[in-house]
């Protein structure tokens, strides 16, 4: 055995110098040290050879695969420029093919949307704030008058961090927050991740919205009117009409529920409308006085109004998208197209 371990030794050494391309190269790896070559056959025997010499030939028996395989890789890597197409061999590569440009990366559709919001509202005077996505129920809840055992928090299906954290399941914590800080007049967007325990084709466990709000004295109902109706022109590119529809939100009053003419059959009426020729884009609504007199506001003085808005669903209207979860499955030809 120790014979033949030499002549195998031997043998690998000449073959290998005579070696010149990756195919001759992987012919060799498969004779000498694949499952079926010439190393396993040899070390096949081992099995059979007196007790006492097992331990010096198997030592001998891998230091001879060793030995192989190190000349193996030598041998691989003095040939790789050849696979490089840089000799003139069976498996070079077709030097006259077009290179391949590196990819750049891009921002994501979401975060494309989210400063394309953010800049209209800019344009419109309105400054960006953002805040935790760990919240107080106090903010997440209690100061937009949504008190414990609400019916309205059954509508949140909230994720708790403990009694009294939670993940905000809205933007809208950021009207408190920011309130109780400043005086009026303010015009603020408040963008960021929000949570919620859902998941279909229309939700996605975590999302984003922005939040907006305008305190001022005598802010109507036809400013947030015309704030919305700049923003959903600009925002589609269109001139859009808008629908109010009479809702329930605790922290507004009135509140309502923001339709656009849909985006794709222009109100004709479609699939993605439902056949309805309107588009839900936001909740929305005059600050409840409630809310003011939590952050010591006196509501005899300030108005203002508020709204929220998903920046997942503004993106499949934008861009025709019927799943949301494929914004978050990563899928380069699907986020490669924005
Ligand atoms: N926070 C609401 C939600 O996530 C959206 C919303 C509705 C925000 C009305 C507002 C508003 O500011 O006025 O469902």
């Amino acid at each position: 055995m120790e014979q033949e371990l030499d002549n195998l030794r031997t043998l690998a050494k000449e073959q290998l110098a005579a070696v010149t391309n990756s195919n001759q190269l992987e012919d060799f790896r498969i004779r000498f040290l694949g499952r079926k070559g010439q190393f396993s056959s040899i070390m096949k025997d081992l099995g059979q050879v007196p007790k006492e010499d097992k331990p010096r030939l198997g030592q001998m028996a891998n230091s001879v695969k060793k030995e192989i395989e190190a000349l193996y890789g030598e041998k691989q890597q003095a040939l790789a420029p050849v696979a490089g197409g840089m000799v003139g061999d069976s498996d070079e590569i077709d030097l006259t093919l077009p290179g391949r440009r590196p990819q750049t990366g891009k921002l994501h559709p979401v975060t494309q949307i989210m400063n394309e919001v953010c800049s209209i509202f800019e344009s419109l005077g309105f400054s960006v704030a953002e805040g935790p996505d760990v919240e107080h129920d106090h903010y997440n809840f209690e100061a937009l008058n949504i008190p414990a055992h609400h019916p309205a928090r059954d509508m949140h299906d909230t994720f708790y961090v403990s009694d009294s954290i939670l993940l905000r399941t809205h933007t809208s914590p950021m009207q408190a927050r920011i309130m109780e800080k400043q005086q009026p007049p303010l015009r603020v967007i408040a963008p960021g991740k929000v949570y919620r325990c859902d998941s279909d084709i229309t939700h996605t466990p975590m999302f984003h919205q922005v939040e907006g709000f305008l305190v001022d004295r005598d802010v109507s109902f036809a400013d947030l009117k015309g704030v919305l109706t700049i923003f959903t022109q600009k925002m589609f590119e269109k001139d859009l009409d808008l629908r109010f529809r009479p809702s329930f939100f605790p922290f507004t009053e009135p509140s309502a529920e923001v339709d656009i003419a849909c985006v794709i059959c222009d109100g004709a009426g479609c699939r993605v409308c439902k056949r309805t020729g309107w588009l839900e884009i936001l909740g929305a609504g005059m600050i409840d006085p409630e809310v003011f007199k939590m952050v010591g506001y006196n509501p005899e003085v300030y108005s203002g109004f508020a709204f929220g808005l998903g920046i997942e669903r503004i993106a499949m209207l934008k861009y025709g998208i019927d799943d949301i979860r494929l914004y978050y499955e990563n899928d380069l030809r699907f986020l490669s197209q924005f």
